[in-house]
């Protein structure tokens, strides 16, 4: 049975608490460009984090880069992207929208939904043409073809430039990876599911530098290591899927292409949201030829020089939080209760706020030592104090944010210097010393739990 469509809860509940906004509202909005607000960026940071720890800061072998968005405009010859990098595109003289030909089964009729474009009596829609994906613009003050440059749609690219600027700086040996994080551009023809496919979005993307013939083995430990990566974000196993590409979706330069797709549910069902791929040597070829420069890799052990193949893990940053998003919404009864409770049941370790502090009166001296708390706790984690409305509205405003631990300060904590901690996932409380709060935090956030266990605190 295909799991439930749950986009449009997210989308109010993502505006609703401050996780994503559309961008430049107040004017009616950019066509699929989104902000992020406070929740949001706490938790796309910290998935950018888990993932830059693992690709990076965790591994002897994958080297960090940062390159320029803006890079010479020869790279997207080379690449294939000034000439290949375009969706046929049809439009509608009657009704001024557009779409893609290969996807008007998808796209509805903007006079009537029920029908597809082209269904409709009055549709005039033209022969299918062409449109270059890139977002053009131009460098230095004149606005003429010698001064284009374009945004990059992609932040492969940048590393392939780098790969022996990396590579002699660091001393490594192939095999070998450079990992990024970036925003990159394409002007996406049927943009929509709120951040599925945007127009400007982040990815992270890894290349790892491999000596030919040793690609396929490389390609299949890269592909079990970011499943592996998308479990650990607490994505279900049974919504993650490996799609391999058939000859006919292969990109040209891929040699071998599996997707790891989720299940967003509804009619979007399993979709990419990470590509693993083995580009073969196809680009250090092509911008070796382009730039006439060589981009061999020398192997001074064996003595041998070659071209490397690459192995590519590509994963979008916004896709990946939309795919936690979905994953985590619960709306569940509350035995007692009549109205129940809406949850983002996030992996803590990814949640924006760990921890709300709560007064349960705004008097005898609890809210001090609640603030106290908080500042004291705000060292180690994102902490939200609340001391506003009844207990149980304060409770459930953080279940709605995904926060894994509530700490409520009660007549018993300015007594005897104690407090209760509450649990978002099973709602079970415990009892601790205040001195003892960011030690047992610490010890849940490690061992990725948000329930109730008293093991966690002896
Ligand atoms: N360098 C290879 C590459 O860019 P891709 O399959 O076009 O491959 C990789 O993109 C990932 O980037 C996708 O799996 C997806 O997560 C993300 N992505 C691509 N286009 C996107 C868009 N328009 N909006 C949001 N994310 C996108």
């Amino acid at each position: 049975m295909p799991r439930p469509d749950v986009l449009e809860t997210l989308v109010s509940l993502a505006k609703r608490r401050g996780f994503i906004f559309q961008s430049s509202e107040i004017y009616g909005g950019t066509g699929s460009v989104w902000d992020y607000g406070p929740l949001g960026v706490e938790l796309k940071n910290n998935v950018k984090a888990r993932w830059w720890n693992a690709m990076v800061r965790e591994r002897d072998d994958v080297e960090g880069l940062d390159a320029a968005i803006l890079m010479h405009p020869k790279v997207w010859e080379a690449s294939g992207h000034v000439s290949g990098f375009s969706d046929p595109l049809v439009d509608c003289k009657a009704c001024k929208a557009r779409f893609r030909a290969d996807k008007l089964g998808d796209a509805v009729c903007p006079r009537k939904p029920s029908k597809q474009p082209g269904e409709h009596a009055d549709c005039q829609l033209t022969e299918p043409r062409q449109f270059n994906l890139m977002f053009k613009t131009f460098i230095g003050p004149v606005e003429e073809s010698a001064s284009v440059v374009y945004l990059r749609p992609e932040t492969a690219q940048g590393i392939f430039v780098n790969f022996l600027n990396v590579q002699q700086a660091t001393r490594q040996k192939v095999p070998f990876g450079i990992a990024q994080i970036g925003k990159a551009f394409r002007n996406e023809i049927t943009p929509g599911n709120f951040i599925f496919r945007t127009r400007e979005f982040e990815q992270m993307e890894m290349q790892f530098f491999v000596e030919p013939g040793t690609d396929m083995e490389h390609f299949e430990r890269w592909k079990q290591t970011r499943l592996e990566w998308h479990l650990g974000l607490g994505l279900d196993r049974d919504r993650l899927a490996f799609h391999q590409h058939t000859d006919k979706e292969l990109a040209h330069y891929a040699r071998a292409a599996f997707d790891i797709n989720f299940d967003f549910g509804g009619t979007l069902g399993f979709q990419e949201i990470e590509g693993v791929h083995n580009r073969s040597d196809f680009d250090l070829r092509q911008h070796q030829e382009f730039s006439s420069k060589k981009l061999e890799y020398v192997d001074q052990a064996n003595n041998k020089r070659y071209l490397p193949y690459v192995i590519e893990t590509s994963v979008g940053a916004d896709r990946v939080t939309l795919a936690i998003l979905v994953n985590a919404l619960r709306e569940e009864a509350v035995e007692g209760e009549q109205e129940g409770r809406t949850v983002m049941g996030f992996h803590p370790a990814l949640a924006p706020i760990k921890a709300g502090v709560f007064p349960l009166t705004k008097k005898d001296g609890q809210p001090e030592m609640a603030e106290r708390l908080a500042s004291a706790l705000r060292k180690r984690f994102p902490v939200f104090y609340d001391e506003a409305g009844a207990i149980g509205r304060r409770y459930r405003r953080q279940d709605e944010a995904g926060t894994p631990f509530g700490i409520t300060i009660d007549s018993d904590s300015t007594a005897n210097d104690s407090v209760t901690i509450r649990f978002r996932d099973d709602m079970g409380q415990i009892r601790v010393a205040t001195s003892r709060v960011a030690e047992v935090l610490g010890r849940y956030l490690e061992a990725d739990h948000a329930r109730a266990d008293s093991r966690l605190v002896e």
